[in-house]
């Protein structure tokens, strides 16, 4: 099968083409127009986003076909993104979509964001398939999932608050870093080794206590909302104290230390219940090498294996969009005329597991 993927949920305009079967696939091209100016106000302006698409849309789906080598007669479906997101941003990807597979009277599938965030790492990594551990860690969503099969989700765990992406971006923010905060504070907290900056910052870790066992309602939760207000707080002592300058690695790094303790943590205590050996990463946060590393180190020794989606894939793009797609259209799967984009929705084949530990 060959497949154009389209993503407009957020701030990045991609187009895609993706072809092979459910386990043998290929990106014959990949498009990803990103929209700097949302830099300027600090965050994603929603009704700047959906007029970039608009004006993105055409040349990033006219240049994944041709750096593809492809026309629109060679395509057996078109996936697109249809939630969750900015509900304009997803509209002009679901419509541009359902036009363009009506002219050309190909079928469309439409393709849940975060289903589209598993499928990425498959792209690069053939073994991460299921069964396995899945951590999504995207600028929206923080999700636990254990995954017997593509198509069949077990919500174990979330954020009760704030996404990691989210907090990334909030403290990045409060060090005066730009957005999206991820890899500037990942870069900062890699220099706080240095004598210079200062003593070492540590924040408790949110929702991890020593004697934790697999009843407690937190288990497998998270929460990133408390560590963002010691953060400031933090940040705010230094700037009374006049230090904030050679504070600021150290508060990076205290930060994303906690945070990747928390996710490590919570991680494995999901493969090992559910003797998972494989742990797929997906979302932005996936492309953090410290969060990568401590989870690998975790597992080292135990026989499990971390995949994790190289930055291109691991954030927002068509590929991973194309990817779920032909997963589904091989299954028979094509929207009903009148799908259309929905801000918030759950993963489909969604099912919260009420004994999570005990599978
Ligand atoms: O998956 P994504 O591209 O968009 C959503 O679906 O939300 O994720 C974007 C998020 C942003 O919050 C960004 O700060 C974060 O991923 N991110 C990172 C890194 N690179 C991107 N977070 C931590 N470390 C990184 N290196
Ligand atoms: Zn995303």
């Amino acid at each position: 099968m060959r497949v154009l993927g389209i993503e407009t949920s957020c701030d990045e305009t991609s187009a895609a083409v993706v072809s092979g079967t459910p386990t043998a696939m290929v990106i014959e091209s990949l498009v990803i127009l990103s929209q700097d100016v949302h830099r300027l106000f600090g965050g994603v302006v929603p009704e700047i986003a959906s007029r970039q698409h608009l004006t993105g849309i055409v040349p990033a789906v006219d240049a994944a076909l041709h750096d593809a080598g492809v026309v629109a007669g060679d395509l057996d479906a078109i996936a697109v993104t249809y939630a969750p997101g900015l509900v304009g941003a997803l509209l002009v990807g679901t419509s541009y979509a359902k036009a363009f597979a009506y002219a050309h009277d190909v079928p469309v599938v439409p393709v849940h964001h975060l289903e589209g965030h598993l499928f990425a790492t498959l792209l690069e990594h053939e073994q991460a398939a299921p069964p396995f551990t899945a951590l999504l860690v995207s600028g929206g969503h923080t999700l636990l999932l254990d995954v017997p099969a593509w198509g069949r989700y077990t919500l174990l765990g979330q954020t009760r608050d704030d996404a990691a992406g989210e907090a990334f971006d909030k403290v990045a923010k409060l060090l005066g870093l730009p957005y999206p905060g991820g890899r500037p504070i990942e870069q900062l907290a890699a220099m706080a080794d240095r004598p210079e900056h200062g003593h070492a910052h540590y924040f408790a870790r949110p929702m991890l206590r020593r004697r934790a066992v697999v009843t407690d309602e937190d288990y497998y939760d998270c929460s990133f909302s408390g560590l963002k207000t010691a953060v400031l707080h933090a940040v705010r002592k230094a700037e009374q104290a006049g230090t904030l300058e050679q504070d600021r690695a150290s508060i990076a790094r205290g930060f994303q230390d906690a945070v990747i303790d928390t996710l490590g943590e919570k991680v494995y205590r999901a493969a090992k219940a559910h003797r998972r050996g494989r742990v797929v990463l997906g979302g932005g946060v996936a492309c953090n090498g410290a969060l990568q590393q401590a989870i690998r180190d975790r597992f080292a020794g135990r026989g499990g294996v971390v995949f994790a989606p190289s930055p291109r894939l691991a954030t927002d793009n068509a590929a991973m969009i194309a990817a779920a797609g032909l997963f589904r259209a091989a299954q028979g799967e094509r929207g009903a005329p009148t799908f259309t984009a929905v801000a918030s929705m759950p993963l489909p084949g969604l099912v919260a597991d009420r004994h999570a530990a005990a599978d």
